[in-house]
């Protein structure tokens, strides 16, 4: 497993595949709706398998000069449960440091809360609700 971070039309292809499929398509959403405006000013990190299927992905994107922020964070059905999210987890924190943040916020699936709890994140306040059903918390980590 390597993670990169995508450069090529190839590689967002694989990367938003992953974002829809994961995070879109069990909600019947059409492809696109797992886009926004932020996506362009963001970095991404794109886990790779050895014959370079997309494994895990997610974003990171700056709300304040020393307050990050993860979103999107999905791995492959077949692959959940083996390290893959907190390995991306930890490279995107190593990058939002390296860019100088303080601290990460995020807003947790209440079904992922565990698994950043479990990373030093910290719940911070209720988070929004997405398509009326899927209700979030409002997490944050000291870095
Ligand atoms: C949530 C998600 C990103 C976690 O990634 P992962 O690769 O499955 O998780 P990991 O294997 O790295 O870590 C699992 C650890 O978190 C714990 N955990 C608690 N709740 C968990 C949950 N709902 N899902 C996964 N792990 C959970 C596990 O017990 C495990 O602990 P351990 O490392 O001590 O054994 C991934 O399961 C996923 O994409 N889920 C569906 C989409 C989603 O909910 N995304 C997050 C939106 S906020």
């Amino acid at each position: 497993m390597r993670i990169i971070e995508p450069v090529t039309p190839g590689d967002y292809e694989k990367y938003y595949d992953l974002r829809w499929a994961i995070l879109r398509a069990p909600w019947n959403q059409p492809r696109g709706s797992e886009r926004d405006s932020l996506d362009a000013d963001s970095t991404h990190l794109l886990m790779l398998d050895d014959r370079g299927r997309a494994v895990a992905v997610g974003r990171l994107h700056f709300n304040s000069i020393r307050e990050a922020r993860i979103r999107y964070m999905a791995v492959a059905i077949g692959h959940q449960r083996r390290g893959c999210g907190s390995r991306l987890l930890l490279a995107l924190e190593q990058k939002a440091a390296s860019l100088g943040a303080a601290c990460i916020v995020l807003d947790a699936r209440e079904t992922a809360l565990g698994f950043y709890r479990k990373r030093g994140y910290e719940i911070d306040g209720p988070g929004h609700t997405l398509y009326n059903c899927i209700s979030h918390v409002r997490m944050r980590k000291t870095l």
